[in-house]
């Protein structure tokens, strides 16, 4: 029996040091000390033996169990010990790693300066109308007294349809559309794309946006217009923005302005952007031409109106310091993502 119990020992720390892993572990913990186990066997056998003999033999077997047990409890602490190493090298994450960004949508700046200008215009008391691209000669150029051979034609370089079909060379034909249908007063903006053979640069596409702004009631004068345009520059610039008037002349205003803000790209000092000048011309304005009222059938004795267009890539360029319109359309990420 003692035999036995050597051999038992010996053969229980020898697999003993070559597990590794828990689950063998377990397996021969149950081998060696459960129910079934061959330890157990022995104790069984006890009652066989002498009662001089047993004591000394319970003895030796319970030393022989405590020795093993312990050297169970030390190789499970070590193989546990492995088993978490082990885990951790597996799911280990490397946070060098490079992961794939995800971009949200972000607005065009073009988007983004006309939610603006809306705002304003709503703001104070505008309608928000649009009209067709593809346009009447009559409405583009006839009703605001730009008739068949008139020179100013050659101003706004057209690309016709046919004789009596262009696409539209701007926002204007939206004003004779209103005033023909509606009766003042009339208080209206109008935004949309316009087109012209203009040769492209910094500061020209031939597509481009628009805005036209239209007024006509009882006693609109010259001081309305620049009133409206100054606040509109102060809410959409902030204050301390550089706007000039200046003289000019279209057909359907009477007298007409143009008016100039400060250069985006050189800040007034003169650049290639604003051929040395230090500003940029953004919109054309005037009180509309008696005439032009009377074309559309509203009583000019009446009613005094002004109207005004607004270059939106220009006014984009200067509000975002766009050194160059053409930014606005090559949709570079680069260059889109910079306006969140
Ligand atoms: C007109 O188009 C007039 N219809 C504006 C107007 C409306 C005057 C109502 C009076 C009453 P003009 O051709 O100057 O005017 O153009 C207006 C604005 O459009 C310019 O100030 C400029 O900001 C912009 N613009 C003109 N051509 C281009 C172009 N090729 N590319 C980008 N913007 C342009
Ligand atoms: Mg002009």
């Amino acid at each position: 029996m003692e035999n036995q119990l050597r051999q038992i020992r010996e053969k229980a720390l020898e697999s003993l040091a070559a597990i590794e892993d828990s689950q063998a572990l377990e397996q021969l913990r149950v081998q060696i000390l459960g129910k079934k186990g061959e330890l157990t066997g022995i104790l069984r056998g006890m009652g066989k033996l002498s009662a001089e003999e047993r004591p000394r033999m319970g003895q030796l077997v319970n030393s022989v169990r405590s020795e093993i047990e312990t050297a169970l409890e030390e190789k499970l602490c070590e193989i546990r010990e492995i088993e978490k190493a082990r885990r951790l090298a597996d799911e280990a994450i490397d946070i060098t790693f490079p992961v794939e960004e995800r971009h949200a949508g972000s607005l065009h700046p073009m988007n983004l300066a006309l939610d603006r200008l809306m705002e304003i215009f709503v703001g104070m008391g505008y309608e928000v109308v649009e009209g067709p691209e593809v346009e009447y000669d009559h409405y583009n150029f006839e009703l605001l007294n730009l008739p068949k051979n008139h020179p100013a034609r050659d101003a706004q370089d057209t690309f016709y349809v046919d004789d009596n079909i262009v696409l539209r060379t701007h926002t204007s034909p939206v004003q004779a559309r209103i005033m023909t249908t509606r009766k003042p007063p009339i208080r209206i903006v109008c935004p949309g794309r316009v087109y012209r053979s203009d040769e492209a640069d910094a500061t020209h596409s031939p597509v481009f946006h628009q805005m036209e702004g239209l007024v006509i009631d009882e006693g609109i004068t010259m001081g309305d217009l620049k009133g409206t345009l100054d606040a509109f520059a102060r809410q959409f610039y902030g204050e301390g923005v550089t706007t000039r008037f200046r003289p000019s002349f279209f057909p359907f205003t009477e007298p007409s302005a143009e008016v100039d803000l400060t250069c985006a790209n050189c800040h007034g000092e003169g650049c290639r952007m604003c051929k040395g000048t230090g500003w940029i011309e953004v919109l054309g304005a005037g009180m509309v031409n008696p005439k032009v009222l009377e074309m559309c059938g509203i009583d000019s004795k009446k009613y005094t109106g002004f109207a005004f267009g607004m270059g939106l890539e220009r006014l984009a360029l200067i509000k975002y310091n766009i050194p160059n319109l053409r930014l606005l359309y090559e949709n570079d990420l680069r260059f889109l993502t910079q306006f969140r």
